[in-house]
């Protein structure tokens, strides 16, 4: 089977070719990964501008999935499915993936295979490291979501636990933009942070007390595991994000600055990351134990940070837990992921009509 994946979720515009290979422990090749970045577009205005991505997926999209092909030596005959995220993202650059994906199916009477962007960024671990050890916990963290799932079986994705305010990506991007850092935040303060004191600045750790009126539901845990997972894998990134913005205004009136000394914020990426990552990671591993799982995988943008990744590894290592990590072009939307977890849909005979719609908010399940 080869199939071709659309993403236009958010500000990337992604085609890809994806095949099987037979083998059930490495079950993909990516034969194409083309990604048209508005990235330059957006940064003059600090962040996606909704109304520009649409417009410039509509100018990118034709020539995204031509080069696609082309380097991927297929053509149009060769395919046997289009895959394409059906959500969640913004709805505008959502419709012009999938009005794309569904001329092409139906001028070539190919099925049509809609994918979850979340099960993308999850299915990113096995294009790249392989069949994944199940049960697994895997956290998707990207700039639109900070999510836990818990993965019984291949295709079976289940809410454990998400954040109920930023996404982990969204905060690094909020925090560099108050320190004047250019968009996006995370790769500038993940490099800005190297080296510098993580413990410079005394930021808090959001501890949920609370109940979430609109909290996952609470998944069973396997034999043998009894209690309540409870809000231990819930996450909250805003009062951090506050936090940094007290004391940068405080350290620029103490100082008389509107910029402060580099070695400053220096320190302030340091700890704001190191904050981050010891939430991020905290959560997962307690869900990873609570489950019983066989393995650990972490996902999406901010799964590039240097930091999350050495600290994610230093832990697995010492829980004797396998870790899976998307190879850097992976961990950034991509249509490699769509491809492959649309070959997962495939298989499953979970393909979508014509009339299939966008949908900004879609579910999981
Ligand atoms: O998965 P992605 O490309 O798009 C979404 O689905 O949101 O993730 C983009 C996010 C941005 O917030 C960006 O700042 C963050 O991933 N990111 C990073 C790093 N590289 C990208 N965050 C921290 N450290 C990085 N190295
Ligand atoms: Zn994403």
């Amino acid at each position: 089977m080869i199939i071709l994946g659309i993403e236009t979720s958010c500000d990337e515009t992604a085609a890809a070719v994806v095949s099987e290979t037979g083998d059930a422990a490495r079950p993909w090749r990516v034969r194409s990964n083309v990604i048209a970045s508005q990235v330059e577009i957006h940064r003059e205005w600090g962040g996606v501008v909704p109304e520009f991505a649409s417009r410039q997926h509509v100018r990118d999209i034709c020539g995204v999935v031509e080069r696609a092909l082309d380097e991927a030596d297929a053509g149009w005959p060769d395919l046997d499915a289009i895959a394409v995220t059906q959500g969640p993202g913004l709805v505008g650059s959502l419709l012009v993936g999938l009005a794309f994906a569904k001329s092409a199916a139906a001028a070539l009477d190919l099925p049509l295979v809609p994918v979850h962007h979340l099960a993308g960024h999850i299915e990113s671990l096995v294009v790249d490291n392989g069949a994944q050890p199940l049960p697994a916990v895997v956290l998707v963290v990207s700039g639109g979501h900070t999510s836990l799932y818990y993965v019984p079986a291949e295709g079976d994705y289940r809410l454990a636990g998400r954040t109920r305010d930023d996404a982990a990506g969204e905060a690094f991007d909020k925090v560099a933009k108050l320190l004047g850092l250019e968009y996006p935040g995370g790769p500038v303060i993940d490099r800005v942070a190297r080296g510098a004191d993580d413990r410079a600045v005394a930021l808090p750790v959001a501890r949920i007390t609370h109940a979430d009126r609109n909290a996952a539901p609470e998944l069973a845990r396997p034999a043998g595991y009894p209690g309540k997972l409870g809000g231990r894998t819930e996450f909250s990134f805003s009062g951090l994000k506050t936090a940094v913005k007290r004391h940068v205004a405080a350290r620029r009136t103490a100082l008389g600055v509107e910029a402060l000394p580099d070695a400053e914020v220096a320190g302030i990426c340091a700890s704001f990351q190191r904050v981050v990552v010891e939430a991020l990671l905290d959560r997962t591993f307690e869900a990873a134990r609570w489950f019983g799982a066989r393995s650990i995988g972490i996902a999406g943008g901010v799964s590039a940070n240097s930091r999350l990744r050495a600290d994610a590894a230093a832990r697995g290592a010492a829980a004797g837990l396998p870790l899976l990590l998307p190879s850097l072009p992976l961990a950034t939307d991509n249509a490699a992921m769509i491809a492959a977890a649309g070959l997962r849909n495939l298989r499953a005979g979970r393909t979508g009509a014509l009339d299939l719609n966008a949908d900004a908010a879609l579910p999981m399940e």
